[in-house]
């Protein structure tokens, strides 16, 4: 998968060299080129922002920076000015607290794509007429990482880039440990205990020292139920 990300602080994507996603980098199952949004300015003071139309606090990042950057990346657009869709087509993808809530679902739907752009804003967001543009290249969701504001969208890029990643085949060295995790069935997951068995006097529950796979499988399922009961009921009535 091939993933570009456009920032003015592309110093923030430096650790995507460590830990697994560094090693899907070096393995080649993941090709991420980070991008400095300034690269495409042409002023002295390689100006990306301006006060916005209307008033109001706060700058807002201009249009012409993100158009070339865009076309770069992820252009040129389609001839006939319909919103290319094909397979090969990038989905853009703008962090914003205005956007969708990316969810588990949301990771494996982007997983299946080939190329993915990421944008990230700063200051009061980025025109509006960028995002309008960007669906003339690829198509464009806004995703919010949850009901909070960030200072800008690069921190939020990061986890979407960990929670795709992990989900590329060759990642994630134990393809199961993708399967039994919280949010794969709806559910969060099941605690878990290593050895000792007694650690400060806490024993780890009876039935998984027990070697009866069905009990413990069983276990663990009412486990996830009343976790997700207790910590996340709105998840269990979106599967009702
Ligand atoms: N930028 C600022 N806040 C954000 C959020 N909650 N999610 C995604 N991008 C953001």
């Amino acid at each position: 998968m091939r993933i570009d990300v456009v920032s003015i602080f592309p110093a923030f994507f430096d650790v995507l060299d460590v830990s697994l996603l560094g090693k899907a980098r070096s393995a080649g199952i993941l090709d991420v080129r980070v991008h400095d949004l300034r690269d495409w300015t042409h002023d002295r003071h390689r100006t990306v922002d301006d006060t916005p139309y209307g008033g109001g606090a706060g700058m807002v990042m201009k249009p012409e920076p993100w158009g070339l950057a865009l076309d770069e990346i992820a252009g040129p657009p389609a001839p006939d000015a319909a919103a290319p869709d094909g397979p090969d087509a990038p989905i853009i993808i703008f962090p914003s607290p205005a956007g969708e809530v990316f969810t588990q679902a949301t990771a494996r739907e982007l997983s299946g794509a080939s190329h993915l752009v990421f944008g990230c804003g700063r200051y009061e967001g980025i025109d509006e007429r960028v995002f309008e543009y960007a669906k003339t290249l690829g198509s464009v969701r806004l995703v919010s990482l949850g009901d909070y504001v960030l200072n800008g969208g690069e921190v939020a890029v990061m986890a979407m880039i960990e929670a795709v990643g992990r989900l590329l085949p060759g990642v994630v060295g134990n393809p199961e440990s993708l399967v039994e995790e919280s949010h794969e069935e709806g559910l969060l997951e099941y605690p878990s205990y290593t050895k000792p068995s007694t650690w400060r006097g806490r024993d780890v529950p009876e039935v998984l020292l027990s070697g009866n796979h069905g009990a413990i499988a069983a276990w663990r399922h009412e486990q996830q139920v009343e976790r997700t009961r207790v910590r996340r009921p709105d998840l269990l009535r979106e599967t009702d």
